[in-house]
């Protein structure tokens, strides 16, 4: 008895080590541990058996169904672990490997787009790039810009107060306070950001761009400021562009200009090949760009102190909407539709 019990065992035991399948594994467990099997039904018997025998034999089937157990529980895990890591090995993804269908890449907002092409060309002429803050405090917005107590623009009606002193910037120029007040002169710098306005209509929204540009030295002139926006006139609009300083005023400035770039729908002449009125300059052959100056000696008297005697140094400063420069350049007819989000209308300046 004993023996057949054994021999069940190393039988049981050769076929569980050689089970490929869990499936198969789980046959052989039927096979010889299941309600019908020869070894569960020797166990059964052991009380029928002469008293001698009992001991023996049943410590003999309960030892040999303890290791087929075991045995089996091993090679199952055995097996799981296996199939585990083939099926891993099968399902290998590479994600480093293009979408299908790929998915679109998608380009830069042309408004980003414009804004460092601008930066590119000054960054060509020297200027260094730098950004300022858009919640601003009145004082560098207005009074260390020269501004009247009573410009209308300080108008609660005009501009998006935080506090009586704190509000959002109006424009880029605040910056050529704040950074003359930490850049002794020669300074060469445009400020690129975003500022706001309560406006809202074709032509104007209440959060817009603006690059500022400052250049400070001792021999700076209006013909150096004339100089460096026809190069960028140039660069943005096309070679043969020529620009024009038109007297303006603006508080930080003193000669203040208009600046207009020659039309490159008419080449400057105002009128199209058919005869007919150029209507991106309405007829004038001119088109506004930009405003610019000789920094006001006000303005240098508020960061004396930090460099800048008006006496000693003077320099040149303009300032431009890229979203102006944008529609000019693409005829673009509404100011709004940078900000609708249309994919139609982005995908046209990818
Ligand atoms: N800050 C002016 C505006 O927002 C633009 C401007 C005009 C900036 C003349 C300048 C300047 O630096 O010299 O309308």
């Amino acid at each position: 008895m004993i023996d057949r019990i054994e021999q069940i065992r190393a039988e049981a035991e050769r076929a569980i080590g050689a089970a490929t399948t869990l499936a198969a594994l789980e046959e052989l467990r039927v096979r010889h541990l299941g309600r019908k099997a020869e070894l569960p039904n020797l166990l059964r018997g052991v009380a029928e058996l002469p008293p001698e025998q009992r001991g023996a034999v049943g410590r003999a089937a309960n030892e040999a169904r303890q290791a087929l157990e075991a045995r089996i529980a091993a090679r199952g895990a055995e097996l799981e672990a296996a199939e585990l890591r083939e099926r891993l090995e099968r399902d290998r993804a590479d994600v480093t490997l293009p979408g299908s269908p790929a998915a679109p890449i998608g380009h830069l907002h042309l408004l980003t787009a414009t804004r460092r092409e601008i930066e590119d060309v000054f960054c060509g002429l020297g200027f260094e790039v730098h950004e300022g803050p858009e919640v601003e405090l009145a004082t560098y917005n207005f009074d260390a810009l020269n501004h009247d107590p009573a410009h209308p623009a300080r108008a609660r009606t005009d501009t998006f107060y935080v506090s009586d002193d704190v509000l959002l910037r109006t424009h880029t120029s605040p910056m050529q306070v704040r950074m003359m007040q930490q850049h002794p002169p020669p300074i060469a710098h445009i400020y690129p950001g975003r500022v706001y306005r309560r406006d809202s209509d074709a032509t104007h929204t209440p959060q817009f761009h603006q690059v500022e540009g400052l250049a400070v030295d001792v021999d700076i002139t209006l013909a150096d400021l004339k100089g460096t926006l026809l190069a960028f006139a140039r660069s943005i609009f096309g070679d043969e562009r020529n620009v024009r300083l038109r007297p303006h005023f603006f508080p930080f400035t003193e000669p203040s200009v208009e600046v207009d770039v020659s039309c490159f729908a008419c080449r400057g002449t105002g009128a199209m090949a058919d005869g007919s009125r150029c209507r991106l300059c309405k007829g004038t052959g001119w088109i506004e760009i930009l405003g610019a100056g000789m920094v006001d000696p006000n303005v240098f008297a508020y960061v004396r102190e930090h460099g800048y005697d008006p006496e000693q140094v003077q320099g040149f400063a303009f300032g431009m909407g890229i979203e102006r420069i944008a529609m000019l350049r693409h005829g673009i007819p509404d100011l709004r539709l940078f900000y609708d989000n249309d994919a139609r209308f982005l995908r046209q300046f990818g």
